[in-house]
């Protein structure tokens, strides 16, 4: 068996992509736990994924195809920041996993954090080892472990008072906003997201709120991004100093969203915030492990990460 030819992923390629990770999803979820039809039953939503990273990454999505028939075997989301790289979903068509092309799309990541000293950071499932497996192998270790979480916001609202601060909460549209919710990322988590923050804001692919909440002197007390576009109904990334920031966040975004089912993923030791989204209504459906392969910088305060982009 040849090895996987890996180039860089072309827009010509969106509509193989997005039938790849359906399939590759459905197929694994299926095999696996019984569970293909959570993806739905058609590609088409998938196509969101190679549409966001060829305009918030453009270039460093990367495509396995079979040296001889050029058939799309894997593929690959790579996100360099100024402080990390980022590793967007993974995918191998199902009749090629096993073959090692999996770890041959991440070998370029994985060579350019060792070249410039960054480390590499994901979020995998819980619920699927043999992704959990790829990047243990390659010497990831998981640091923070999320619950996901799933509510359908009612079309009254949700239920009770509204936590405090939810009437502070507001939404940001100005491009010019996301070097601050960067720089207090940076100084919360110590990662350099501004590229991301950017996109959201210009939200030209995609369909994008971004949620700011202040104290009463100006200062940000967090943010939380929220994805409305139908193909991916999810909350986050999001940073806050705390688990009452993050509940007033959380709670206007979903407010903002009634109707809807949206994902969001809570660190599993903000233990009072879990219990605010169950009274709220939500529902456990996944486990998800921030993992890093190098250091993981000092953290303070909450994040929700995502998938779309990937923000472990
Ligand atoms: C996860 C996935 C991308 C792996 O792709 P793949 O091309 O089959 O992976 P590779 O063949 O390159 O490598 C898998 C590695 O994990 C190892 N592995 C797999 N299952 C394992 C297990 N249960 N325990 C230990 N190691 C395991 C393999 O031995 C191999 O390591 P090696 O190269 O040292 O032998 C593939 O299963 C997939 O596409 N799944 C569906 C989509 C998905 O879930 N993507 C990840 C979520 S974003």
């Amino acid at each position: 068996m040849l090895p996987p030819t890996i180039r860089p992923l072309l827009a010509s390629d969106h509509a193989a992509t997005a039938h790849l990770l359906h399939r590759s999803l459905v197929e694994w979820y299926q095999r696996h736990l019984n569970q293909g039809a959570r993806f739905g039953d058609s590609p088409v939503p998938f196509r969101l994924f190679p549409e966001v990273y060829a305009t918030l990454d453009p270039g460093e999505a990367l495509a396995a195809c079979d040296p001889t028939s050029g058939d799309l075997l894997g593929v690959c989301f790579i996100h360099p920041r100024p402080t990390h790289i980022a590793l967007g979903i993974v995918a191998t068509a199902p009749e090629a996993q096993g073959r090692g092309v999996a770890r041959a799309l991440l070998a370029p990541a994985l060579d350019l954090a060792r070249r410039t000293g960054r480390p590499v950071r994901l979020v995998s499932s819980l619920l699927n080892l043999d992704s959990f497996s790829l990047y243990s192998r390659l010497g990831f270790v998981p640091h923070t472990l999320y619950q996901d979480l799933t509510l359908t916001v009612p079309a009254a609202g949700l239920p009770g008072a509204p936590p405090p601060g939810a009437d502070r909460v507001r939404l940001v549209t100005d491009p010019a906003e996301a070097s601050r919710l960067a720089a207090f990322e940076l100084a919360w988590q110590g990662l350099d997201r501004t590229t991301d923050y950017t996109f959201f804001l210009r939200n030209t692919v995609g369909d994008w709120r971004v949620w700011v909440l202040e104290n009463a002197a100006g200062e940000l007390e967090g943010f939380l991004v929220a994805s409305q576009h139908p193909s991916c109904v999810m909350l986050g990334p999001g940073v806050t100093r705390g688990e009452t920031a993050a509940a007033a966040l959380l709670w206007r975004a979903l407010d903002a969203q009634r109707g809807a089912s949206p994902v969001f993923l809570v660190p599993c030791t903000a233990s009072g915030l879990v219990r605010q989204c169950y009274a709220w209504g939500a529902r456990n459906v996944e486990l998800h492990a921030a993992q890093a392969l190098g250091p993981v910088a000092p953290a303070r305060g909450l994040t929700f990460p995502t998938f779309l982009p990937e923000s472990g």
